[in-house]
C-alpha cells in the first residue's frame, strides 16, 4: 500500500508521508524555463507530454510520496466553455458566463474539451517514478469555482458587490458544477488518480450562516460521490474558522488544514487523518526555522494519522534547496 493510503485507510501514525501543494510550479527553475517557452498556461495544461513532465519535475528532485497532476481548478470552467486566461502578475481572468451555452453542453462535449488532462493522468500514473507513490487528482470545490465563474477573477479581499444578486443564476451554476465536477472526478479516477483533493480556497470568504448552502451541501455531494468510487478524498477548506463542524458534516477521509489554524486545537478536536498546516513563508527563512516549524507539526501529530504538507501552496520565491531540506527532514524524522 502507498504511504498516503496507509495513513488514510489504515490510520498509521508511525510514518509521515509528504507531498506539497504546488510542488510543481514556479519555484523550480526547470518549470520556469518550460513556462517561458509556453506563455499560454491553459495550452500547457492541455499538452499531455509537457504537463506530465512538469508533474514529475519535483519527484525527480525530492523524495516526495505523491505526484499531484499539473493542471488547474479552472480547467473546469474552461471545459464548460467559459473563457479562462492567466495574465502575468494578475492571475486568472475569466470571460462571460453564458448559461444558455453551458446548459446545452453534455458529458461528451465537456470531456472532449479537456480530455488531455485525463491523458496526462494516464501518463503520470503509469510512470516508474510514481511506483509505490500516489497520483493525486483534484478539483476546485463548488463554492470556489462559483466565485471564479461569477467574480471572473480572484476576489483578493472581497467579492464583487452584485455577487449574490442573481439567486437563480447561482442555483443553476451550482447544479451545473455538481454534475460536471462528478464527471471530472470520475474521469481522473478512471485514468489513474488514486486520491482526490478538493480545494476550497475561498471558503474563508463566507459567513458561517451561508456554509450549508454554498459549502457543506455541495461539497458533501462530491465527497460522497468520490467515496462511492472507493477513492479517498481530502478536503482543503482554506481560511475557515471551524474545522470541527466541517469535518463532522462533510466527513472527508482526511482534512488539509491551512496555516492560520492552531494545530493544537485541530489535534484536540479532529478525529480523522490530518494533512498540512505549516506556513509556506517559513520556507523563505532559514533551515533552523524550517526544522523547528516542521518538528512542531510532526510532534503535535505524533500519535495522529498525519500527512505532511504546507498550509497553502509553496511560494514562487522559495529556494528549491529549502524544499529539499524540508522533505529530507520530514522523511528522516
Ligand atoms: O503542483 C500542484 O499543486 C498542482 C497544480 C495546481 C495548480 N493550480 C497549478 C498552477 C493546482 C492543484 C492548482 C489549484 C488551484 N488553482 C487553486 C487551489 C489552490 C490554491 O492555490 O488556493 C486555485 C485557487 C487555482 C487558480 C489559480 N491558478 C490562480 C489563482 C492562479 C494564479 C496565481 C498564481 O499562483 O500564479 C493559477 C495559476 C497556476 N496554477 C500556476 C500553477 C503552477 C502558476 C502559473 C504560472 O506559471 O504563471
Amino acid at each position: 500500500m502507498t504511504p498516503i493510503k496507509k495513513v488514510i485507510n489504515d490510520k498509521k501514525t508511525n510514518i509521515n508521508p509528504i507531498w506539497i501543494m504546488r510542488q510543481a510550479g514556479r519555484y523550480l527553475p526547470e518549470f520556469r524555463e518550460l513556462r517561458k517557452k509556453n506563455p499560454d498556461f491553459i495550452k500547457l495544461c492541455l499538452n499531455k507530454e509537457l504537463s506530465s513532465k512538469i508533474t514529475l519535475q519535483p519527484l525527480k528532485r525530492f523524495d516526495l510520496d505523491a505526484a499531484i497532476i499539473f493542471s488547474d481548478i479552472l480547467m473546469l470552467p474552461y471545459g464548460l466553455g467559459q473563457k479562462v486566461e492567466f495574465k502575468k502578475n494578475f492571475g486568472p481572468l475569466l470571460g462571460k458566463l453564458n448559461l444558455n451555452e453551458i446548459s446545452k453542453l453534455d458529458e461528451v462535449d465537456f470531456v472532449n474539451n479537456i480530455y488531455q488532462v485525463y491523458e496526462t493522468l494516464k501518463l503520470v500514473s503509469s510512470n516508474d517514478i510514481v511506483k509505490n507513490k500516489d497520483t493525486i487528482g483534484f478539483v476546485g470545490a463548488p463554492w470556489t469555482l462559483l466565485v471564479y465563474m461569477i467574480n471572473k477573477q480572484s476576489p483578493k479581499l472581497n467579492l464583487i458587490d452584485s455577487f449574490f444578486s442573481d439567486e437563480i443564476l447561482i442555483k443553476e451554476v451550482l447544479n451545473i458544477l455538481d454534475k460536471f465536477l462528478k464527471i471530472h472526478i470520475k474521469q481522473q479516477i478512471v485514468n489513474g488518480a488514486q486520491v482526490i483533493q478538493i480545494f476550497d480556497s475561498w471558503a474563508g470568504l463566507l459567513k458561517e450562516n451561508d456554509f450549508s448552502k454554498y459549502i457543506y451541501n455541495p461539497t458533501l455531494s462530491l465527497v460522497e460521490f468520490t467515496k462511492s468510487l472507493n477513492v479517498p478524498v481530502i478536503c482543503f477548506p482554506r481560511g475557515i474558522k471551524n474545522y470541527k463542524n466541517y469535518c463532522e458534516i462533510i466527513k472527508p477521509d482526511a482534512i488539509c488544514i491551512d496555516y492560520e489554524v492552531d494545530p493544537l486545537v485541530i489535534r484536540k478536536e479532529i478525529k480523522i487523518p490530518v494533512q498540512g498546516g505549516m506556513d509556506p513563508k517559513i520556507l523563505l527563512t532559514n533551515k533552523e526555522n524550517i526544522k523547528k516549524e516542521a518538528k512542531k507539526y510532526l510532534d503535535i501529530f505524533k500519535d495522529h494519522p498525519y500527512i505532511f504538507n504546507l498550509g497553502h501552496g509553496v511560494l514562487p520565491e522559495t529556494e528549491p534547496g529549502m524544499m529539499e531540506y524540508l522533505v529530507n527532514f520530514v522523511k528522516e524524522y
